[in-house]
């Protein structure tokens, strides 16, 4: 969930940002950088995230809780008061999405394989840490957590899906708000008061769990690191953060010589899949009663499957178009049109083979598709008539050619 994209190397510059402000699909301009399936539209007004008894929903007021009403940690910062946000527009500008916290311009997140584009200008958001400069601009927000529904092209398997579920946290304070004397020292604080908070945090949620951190690189804060824990026999990361960089708190309006701060981000469904045993994530979007009516609000109880519907696999072979590159065929265009075509009715999609022509050197990739649908049984019929489509697409939009 914490996605390798946003860790790489990154090059700096300095556009300014502007406020958030609502937007709505149909009255911007699209462009050739559409790539907004109406599918994936219909789950931006979804707001599972808002239901009642929805796991997601008792996962945000247990954080939502602690962050409110708890102590965090040893510093006390007065007349500070964390806030939650959660109704921003998921449409954002590409511009505060990437360029603002310092994402590169040839960064693998911003292509159109990657990421949902209504245009040039405005992308489905793939974080929520679009909203950290634009709520620091804000006078007065200097601890808040933002909640929000996210989406991303990705892989299709039982824990991916294009649309889920974020929050970002953001605490920031003045050297005499802390005691410091200079913004070296103000930074060694904020990066302790940064693990003892999520520490805290983990620990409210997740019981006496053992926790270790690890480095990491995001390109808005510095240092970098993610907290992992150790639950249910396995080590887990569960959320990536750092200390603002000096360049994220400068387009905020930030003093970097007076004022610093911390960030977090974590994947809300990576949390709730091990706290309620949900073990498939298209489960949280299931509109079956016997899904919902399993939990009450604000109770982390466990999931009990019920009877799981048949799956049912197809094979799909062609050859990739020469030569091969990501640019001449790209995984996650095939992802997208699976992904389009079966609804959630595909729950995986695996390359199972790849052969390349020993003498015209063209090669050859199988996957298998396996379909299942979690609310009903699927027919032969229905899964065959998904496949032809499927296997139709593959040649006239990616131009492969079917074995
Ligand atoms: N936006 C990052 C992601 O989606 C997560 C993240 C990492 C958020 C570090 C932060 C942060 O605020 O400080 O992978």
């Amino acid at each position: 969930m914490m996605n390798k994209l946003f860790r790489q190397s990154h090059l700096a510059n300095t556009l300014r940002t502007k406020t958030i402000f609502r937007r709505e699909f149909s009255t911007e301009v699209k462009d050739a950088f559409n790539n907004i399936p109406q599918g994936i539209k219909d789950l931006t007004s979804r707001k599972i995230y808002k239901t009642h008894n929805h796991p997601l929903n008792t996962l945000i007021t247990k954080i939502e809780d602690f962050f409110l009403n708890k102590k965090v940690s040893d510093l006390q910062i007065p007349g500070e008061k964390f806030k939650l946000f959660q109704d921003f527009d998921p449409l954002v500008k590409v511009k505060e999405c990437f360029d603002d916290l310092g994402i590169p311009e040839d960064h693998v997140s911003r292509r159109v394989t990657d990421t949902y584009y209504h245009n040039k200008e405005i992308v489905l958001r793939p974080h929520t840490s679009v909203h950290q400069i634009p709520l620091m601009k804000l006078q007065g927000n200097s601890a808040f957590l933002v909640v929000g529904d996210v989406y991303r092209k990705d892989t299709v398997d039982k824990t991916h899906y294009p649309a889920f579920h974020q929050m970002e946290g953001v605490r920031t304070y003045s050297l005499k708000d802390i005691g410091a004397k200079d913004i070296k020292e103000a930074k060694l604080i904020t990066e302790r008061d940064l693990k003892q908070v999520l520490e805290n945090l983990a620990r409210n949620i997740f019981g006496d769990v053992e926790m270790r951190w690890v480095d990491a690189y995001f390109p808005f804060t510095e240092p970098s690191i993610e907290l992992e824990i150790f639950y249910n026999n396995e080590w887990l990361e569960v959320l990536g953060c750092g200390v603002i960089h000096n360049q994220v708190m400068a387009r905020a309006g930030k003093d970097i010589n007076n004022e610093c701060g911390w960030a977090f981000g974590l994947g809300l469904e990576r949390w709730a899949m091990k706290l309620f045993d949900i073990n498939d994530i298209r489960l949280f979007w299931s509109q079956d009663d016997r899904f919902i009516n399993q939990f009450k609000h604000g109770e982390i109880s466990k999931f009990k499957p019920y009877s799981k519907y048949p799956a049912c696999y197809k094979d799909i072979a062609f050859w990739v178009p020469s030569p091969v590159s990501d640019d001449t065929f790209n995984e996650n265009d095939f992802f997208y049109l699976v992904r389009s075509i079966s609804q959630d009715m595909a729950e995986t999609v695996e390359l199972i083979d790849t052969f390349t022509h020993p003498k015209s050197q063209r090669v050859s990739r199988c996957y298998r598709i396996n379909y299942r649908n979690m609310d009903r049984s699927l027919t032969n019929e229905e899964v065959d008539a998904l496949q032809v489509k499927i296997r139709g697409l593959v040649e006239t939009e990616l131009g492969c050619e079917l074995r």
